[in-house]
């Protein structure tokens, strides 16, 4: 994982009263919801034997061990053992990791570093989120891969005449156009123009004479990749967190976002073409080699692959140096 980062891990709605766990790369965090509706994020092992706090319960501000009844507090720090004796103190080292949590877009974000507020990096914009004229639907879907695998997917330029011959790609036309990148400190993004061949229900809204349509992939460092799909007036958002859960798994929890059909009557529709839209890429991903996507020079790349390598770069970028604090 890239530290000093925010990793959207979970919708917001997912999270209810009861505590829930999030895996990050084999590491089990718990997350609650005060009883004021904010959110905390510690690490989800008791530190008396190593119980799974997402078992336990909430108490105002505090979560409890299910096993001998431990409270911590929002910030980690152990304050009550049931079992001792009045004036028996608490042992400093009874103290769990406490990880920053912010709620946008209906997700929740998670800070995996240890940069102070002000010199964190900011999150992705998604001005539909908030446009009244917008309708988004939410869901998840379960990748057989790691998580830079799967974000190279979900960026890559090239694979749709094959993966989704059946669906959106054309056999005929694997061609891609030459596209420019317009790369910032931790995001990119591409844009290509193609004659539409649209499927499942776009099918139904665009009938028989469909426009031209542009397609602009873009990635966040770590774990965001956004699909903007625009077919004329028609226009749709993939906005996809990889929750990069282990070597050989990663949760996409996604936003699909449209400005088209807004009645919740077809948000059924949606989700189906979502779903089907990752089994097939699934298809392929599954294919990989397990783990990371490996070193730039132990693969081969072609010009199509561009925003998929400005990826890889940015990625190997700040592995080697991550974000720095201003002062
Ligand atoms: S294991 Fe959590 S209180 Fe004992
Ligand atoms: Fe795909």
């Amino acid at each position: 994982m890239l530290n000093n980062f925010w990793y959207a891990v979970e919708h917001s709605q997912a999270l209810a009263t009861k505590p829930k766990s999030v895996v990050l790369m084999d590491q089990e965090i718990v997350l609650y919801r005060q009883s004021s509706g904010e959110i905390i994020a510690l690490e989800n092992r008791c530190a008396h034997r190593g119980t799974a706090l997402s078992g336990g319960w909430v108490e105002e501000s505090c979560i409890r061990c299910p096993y001998h009844g431990w409270k911590y507090d929002y910030d980690g720090s152990c304050t009550e053992i049931p079992a001792n004796q009045p004036g028996v103190s608490i042992a400093h080292r009874a103290k769990l990791r406490a990880y920053p949590i912010q709620e946008k877009y209906g997700l929740i974000w998670l800070y995996f570093g240890d940069l102070p507020a002000q010199d964190r990096p900011s999150l992705p914009p998604l001005p539909a989120f908030s446009n009244p004229n917008w309708r988004t639907v939410r869901g998840e879907f379960t990748w057989d891969g790691h998580y830079t695998r799967v974000i190279a997917n979900t960026v890559d330029m090239a694979h749709a005449a094959f993966v989704h011959a059946s669906a959106f790609g054309r056999k005929e036309k694997p061609r891609i156009q030459h596209y420019e990148l317009e790369q910032e400190a931790w995001t990119a993004r591409a844009t290509i123009h193609f004659k539409t061949k649209p499927a499942h229900f776009l099918k139904l809204i665009l009938g028989n004479s469909p426009p031209d349509g542009s397609i602009t992939s873009s990635f966040f460092l770590p774990n965001i990749t956004q699909v903007y799909h625009r077919f004329g007036n028609i226009e749709f958002i993939l906005f996809l967190a990889h929750v990069p859960v282990s070597n050989e798994q990663t949760i996409t929890k996604w936003l699909h976002l449209r400005n088209f059909v807004t009645h919740p009557l077809f948000d059924s529709f949606m989700k189906r073409d979502v779903a089907k839209t990752f089994v097939q890429d699934n298809s392929v991903v599954k294919l990989q080699p397990v783990g990371p996507v490996p070193k730039l020079r132990d693969e081969l790349h072609v010009p199509s692959d561009a925003l998929e390598l400005a990826y890889r770069k940015l990625r190997e970028q700040y592995q080697t140096t991550p974000i720095a604090g201003k002062s």
